[in-house]
């Protein structure tokens, strides 16, 4: 077995440079306010809970403010739930189905305007689209009646790859449903045919994190679980990797659920996924109606504050293999390496200054290049370091937070010798 590296295929390369993405979990089930899970959960029969559908208006949903929104916070892609387990499509399934968009009062293929949206604001648009089907019993029907909703899954996807422009991927998620053959082939060959750039991910589910999968997927995934550093040595594809995670503890929007991340944790998890090289997918759950709520609206724009002050930093710059102290890390561009301060100290007048973290100098080791300057970022001011005789250790002065400011992760320019 070779120990070589691959190289990323050129798509692969582009959406590691996506860094941060929103997910979107809208769907009929948002109008119970219980997550995505509802309909199996609450053992709701299909009958009932399809009754759902003469109530979803899509009032709210602008598409075009949420794309604008991700993108004033920082993110390059955007993924919508364009079909969810319980079997009802955000888009047109052009007569696949009745239990779409158009046949509810929404009267409107969603997916087109969020595709559109998402283009307008440079974001690439991305399809979720589960791979399990409550509605027709697709984890307990016989063999074929199973291959027959295979059938009926491809012409699905086959409806988003050739009616809504160019799109940035498509993401699967269910296959964890059931054990057999779900003719992965043919549902990639039908993707490849309409949508040859497009990114492929297929959720392998809680509890197979960073599993390869399919030869033809772009990616590995992580949900709810933040990503550790591949392994890349030998593997007969290189594969990019993706965490995704909820912004509280449901997809789908959950009414009682007060289990929220702040933006410092959402700061924090995002430069635990870069660490790695990997992106950091967040999902927020809109309303019945479609519309983004306020908290996590404001969470999203001030992480967005905070990647601005960092510039193209953190879509760019690659890992390093550089051990560092506890979660600091270091990342590369070109000559210039980044050092991402965690956990610095406030500074200031004790009647005000509370609170641990620590300053002073910290040790990295194994540093590859001769420093010759060292930068904070978001103040624009020299930071001091010193680098043994044979370059591997190489030692910064991290100053903390004075009062008036905490960016929770801090970020150094290092520039080195070309
Ligand atoms: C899980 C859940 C699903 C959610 C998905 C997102 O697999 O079944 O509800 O859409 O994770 O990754």
């Amino acid at each position: 077995m070779t120990q070589e590296i691959p190289q990323p295929l050129p798509r692969v390369a582009a959406f590691e440079q996506f860094a941060f993405g929103l997910f979107l979990h809208w769907g009929l089930y948002s109008q119970l306010g219980l997550g995505e899970w509802v309909q199996s959960d609450s053992r709701i029969p299909t009958e009932e809970y399809a009754k759902l559908i003469s109530k979803f208006t899509a009032r709210d949903f602008d598409a075009a403010s949420i794309a604008r929104l991700a993108r004033e916070s920082g993110m390059k892609y955007a993924v919508l739930t364009t079909r969810h387990h319980d079997g009802f499509s955000l888009y047109d399934t052009r007569g696949l189905s009745d239990f779409d968009a158009p046949h509810a009062p929404a009267g409107r293929d969603l997916v087109a305007e969020f595709a559109d949206a998402c283009r307008a604001e440079g974001l690439a648009p991305f399809f979720y689209h589960t791979t399990l089907d409550w509605r027709l019993n697709s984890a307990t029907c016989s063999e074929t009646e199973f291959r027959e909703y295979l059938d009926h899954l491809n012409a699905s996807v086959e409806v988003l790859c050739r009616h809504y422009g160019k799109i940035g991927g498509l993401w699967f998620d269910g296959n964890w449903s059931r054990k057999a053959d779900w003719q992965e082939d043919r549902l990639y060959a039908t993707i490849r045919k309409y949508q040859p750039e497009a990114i492929i991910v297929n959720n392998t589910g809680l509890s197979a994190q960073g599993v390869a999968g399919h030869p033809e997927l772009d990616s590995v995934t992580f949900e709810q679980g933040l990503p550790s550093a591949p392994d890349r040595r030998g593997w007969p594809k290189y594969l990019a990797g993706e965490m995704c995670e909820t912004l509280n503890f449901h997809w789908g929007v959950a009414q009682s659920d007060f289990n929220f991340k702040s933006p410092a944790e959402v700061i924090q998890h995002l430069c635990a996924c870069r660490k790695t090289g990997a992106n950091y997918l967040l999902n927020v759950g809109p309303s019945a109606e479609g519309a983004m709520p306020a908290y996590e609206s404001a969470v999203l724009r001030k992480v967005g504050e905070w990647i601005s002050r960092y510039g193209e930093i953190l879509y760019r710059a690659r890992p390093v293999a550089v051990r560092c102290q506890g979660r600091d890390f270091v990342l590369r561009e070109g000559t210039r390496y980044y050092y991402f301060a965690h956990d610095l100290r406030r500074k200031g007048d004790t009647h005000v200054v509370i609170g641990g973290g620590a300053n002073g100098p910290r040790s990295m080791d194994g540093f590859p290049a001769r420093v010759q300057a060292m930068r904070w970022l978001d103040e624009n001011e020299a930071g001091r370091f010193c680098q043994s005789e044979d370059g591997r250790l190489l030692t910064l002065d991290c100053t903390g937070h004075g009062y008036g400011n905490d960016l929770i992760v801090r970020v150094a320019e290092l520039c080195t010798q070309p």
